[in-house]
């Protein structure tokens, strides 16, 4: 789950498009539909039998209809690839209808979903939580006089815990990011306008109102001019407030009128419908351009890696590698498996800087063909220190099991847990696990000559020496790491329990790993992985990721020397909350999450310790325009 560019490049491009043309049309078609736009703007007839689903009713768009909703199956499919899964529309729909028109319609307003049914498949903890989750939405009942839109309580802790057990650290990335839009006005003019034509009906049958059903048209289509030209406060005409009074009035005098029910009902009801459908329809929206965000690698960052691959040719440096460097055992090596060249320049730049002696420090890039020539033409240009710097294409090393020659990044895991009916807890209760991905295990293979290496994952930065992690005593551990006891691997549902030694087994993370290369070889650690992962595999039914994530929890589950907290600390790739001096403190810092601090969406309180190792004076950075 990292941004990692490859060959899909191109078919994304064509996907952002279409979301974006996609949200354009959504905005647009609800709008027209809520100010009557389809049954032509100033017509006195606006208030027509309309059929169930508020799309139906636009005979005039047919073809916009059509390929709304192809894209929308579309859309639907490439977020199932993702983790958050989404809930199925059906989920939601049910809500709605089955509680006697109580009303999720005021999560429009605040943007947040609110459904009863979480699904975080991503995690493979325990998933059965329905029932307590239905208690954290608090459902809105509207009432005959229909104040109930806006008077919404709602606890916005609550919703944002369900917000985020839904749709992971997209939740967190939307609250630090919220601008306020100044609407409360035009909202509520909308809330009337709603109102007025659901009774204006039933009070243009009677024919003894022929003033008042005179004078709610003409209110109506005042309305409906104002919002057809406005959407936030600012653009509303001064004398507006009168206006509101005069609704008012037309209102509560339509109300004093024993009205046919069953068209208000009907009519409310469209309007739950519509709001439903609008509010779960653009929250997929915001969490697949969320999620592209996160996954693709940004434009500038591209450029940044085309313009350094056309220098390296283009130069004509002579190359003075330290060759015998490379493979002296005696030296301290670091291996670091990245397609991100910022990401890792940064790990590297940091590790040199802290380095007691940099001269004895080595760095092993293990990266793709894509990114080769870019990465060490930067490494060229902004040497570190005294280290010396190796890149490696990874599809270009001689090994013999060439099916493991595609890079695969470290890979991260969600995994959230519910504990039943204790809901406060639900907050500290997701964790983004990272772990060893495939190319892990070609290192005792890539590294022949060496003992021992330290592999950091590209998105972490040094802030203390290191080499002290090669005198420690690992006890016959192949895997130095820091734990993390929070999660058990008991507690890992999915997990084969049958090659369990021990349920009460701490997780542990990459990012920070000693490695004895020796013991590797010697256990042949690779080998059981292998074995484990086809096993894993014959269960069937599961992600090719997921499997590898048990894979690698069964082969170092009695293989792993626990490093002291100190030494990292973890999560600024989507905890908020992390104490200010424990960061100061830590020899290094992980993001992992989704908020990648090279990305626009990175934690900003956090970015800076990353930010402060970069060289951004580099040319080729303002070139692409590259400011993390
Ligand atoms: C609307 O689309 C349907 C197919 O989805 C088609 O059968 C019908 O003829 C179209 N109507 C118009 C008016 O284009
Ligand atoms: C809907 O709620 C009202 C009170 O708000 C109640 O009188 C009515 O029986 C309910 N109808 C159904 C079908 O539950
Ligand atoms: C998962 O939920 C089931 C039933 O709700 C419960 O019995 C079990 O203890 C839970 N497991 C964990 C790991 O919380
Ligand atoms: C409807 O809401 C109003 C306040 O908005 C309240 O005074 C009234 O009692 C409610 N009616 C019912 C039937 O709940
Ligand atoms: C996690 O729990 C601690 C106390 O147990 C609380 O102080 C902290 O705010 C919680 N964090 C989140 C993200 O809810
Ligand atoms: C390394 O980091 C230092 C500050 O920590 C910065 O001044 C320097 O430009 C960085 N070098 C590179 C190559 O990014």
């Amino acid at each position: 789950m990292k941004g990692g560019g490859g060959g899909g490049k191109r078919r994304w491009r064509f996907l952002v498009i279409g979301v974006l043309v996609l949200i354009i049309l959504s905005t647009l078609v609800p709008l027209a539909f809520l100010l009557g736009l389809h049954n032509g703007f100033h017509s006195p007839g606006f208030v027509t039998v309309q059929p169930a689903s508020p799309f139906d009713s636009f005979s005039r768009i047919n073809a916009t209809r059509n390929s709304q909703r192809d894209l929308s199956v579309r859309v639907h499919e490439v977020l199932h690839r993702f983790t958050p899964v989404i809930p199925k529309k059906s989920d939601i729909n049910m809500v709605a209808r089955d509680t006697n028109r109580t009303s999720t319609s005021h999560s429009k307003k605040r943007g947040v979903p609110v459904s009863p049914a979480i699904v975080a498949k991503s995690s493979p903890a325990n998933k059965t939580k329905t029932e307590a989750s239905y208690k954290g939405v608090q459902v809105n009942k509207v009432n005959a006089s229909y104040k109930g839109v806006q008077g919404a309580i709602v606890s916005a802790d609550e919703t944002q815990r369900t917000c985020q057990l839904k749709y992971g650290s997209y939740c967190l990335w939307r609250e630090e990011n919220k601008e306020p839009l100044k609407d409360a006005k035009v909202k509520h003019m909308k809330d009337l306008l709603f109102v007025a034509r659901a009774y204006y009906p039933s009070i243009a049958k009677m024919p003894s109102q022929s003033k008042l059903t005179r004078d709610m048209k003409q209110n109506i289509q005042e309305f409906e001019r104002i919002l057809s030209e406005g959407s936030a406060d600012a653009d509303l005409p001064t004398q507006v407030d009168k206006k509101f009074q005069k609704m008012e009035a037309v209102i509560s005098k339509a109300k004093s009128f024993p009205v046919d029910c069953n068209n208000v009902d009907k009519k409310l009801r469209q309007i739950l419908d519509l709001t439903e459908d609008e509010a779960s329809f653009h929250m997929k929206q915001s969490v697949f351009l969320y999620q592209l965000a996160v996954q693709t690698m940004p434009k500038s960052l591209h450029c940044l890696s085309m313009r350094l691959t056309v220098e390296y040719f283009k130069s004509s440096t002579v190359e003075v590698e330290d060759t015998e460097k490379f493979s002296d055992p005696s030296l301290l090596h670091f291996v670091i498996i990245s397609d991100n060249i910022l990401a890792s320049s940064v790990v590297i730049n940091s590790t040199a800087l802290h380095a007691r002696e940099s001269k004895n420090f080595v760095f092993h890039v293990l990266t793709d063909e894509q990114n080769y020539f870019a990465m060490k033409q930067w490494f060229i240009r902004n040497p570190c220190k005294q280290a010396a710097i190796q890149v490696l294409n990874i599809e270009k090393l001689e090994l013999d099991n060439s099916a493991m020659k595609k890079l695969s990044l470290p890979a991260e895991f969600r995994v959230s847990f519910t504990s039943g009916d204790n809901l406060a807890s639900q907050g500290n209760r997701t964790y983004y696990l990272s772990l060893f991905s495939q190319s892990h295990y070609l290192l005792p293979k890539i590294f022949r000559k060496l003992k021992k290496v330290v592999v950091l994952d590209h998105d972490v930065v040094v802030q203390r020496d290191l080499s002290p992690l090669w005198e420690l005593d690992m006890k016959g551990k192949v895997n130095g790491a820091v734990k993390t006891c929070s999660v058990r691997l008991g507690q890992l549902k999915s997990l084969k329990k049958g090659s369990l030694v021990d349920a009460n087994t701490c997780l542990w993370m990459s990012g920070l790993n000693v490695i004895d290369l020796t013991k590797w070889r010697e256990l042949g650690v690779s080998e059981t992985y292998l074995k484990f992962y086809k096993q894993q595999m014959s269960g069937g039914g599961e992600s090719r990721e997921a499997i590898a994530l048990q894979a690698t929890l069964l082969t170092f589950q009695d293989k792993v020397y626990a490093l002291d907290d100190k030494w990292a600390v973890s999560g600024l790739g989507y905890d908020y909350y992390i104490n200010t001096q424990a960061i100061k403190n830590a020899a290094t810092l992980h993001y992992n999450g989704n908020m990648k601090p090279w990305l626009e969406l990175g934690i900003p309180q956090y970015k800076n310790y990353w930010r402060k190792h970069l060289n951004r004076e580099d040319r080729f950075l303002s070139d692409c325009n590259v400011n993390p």
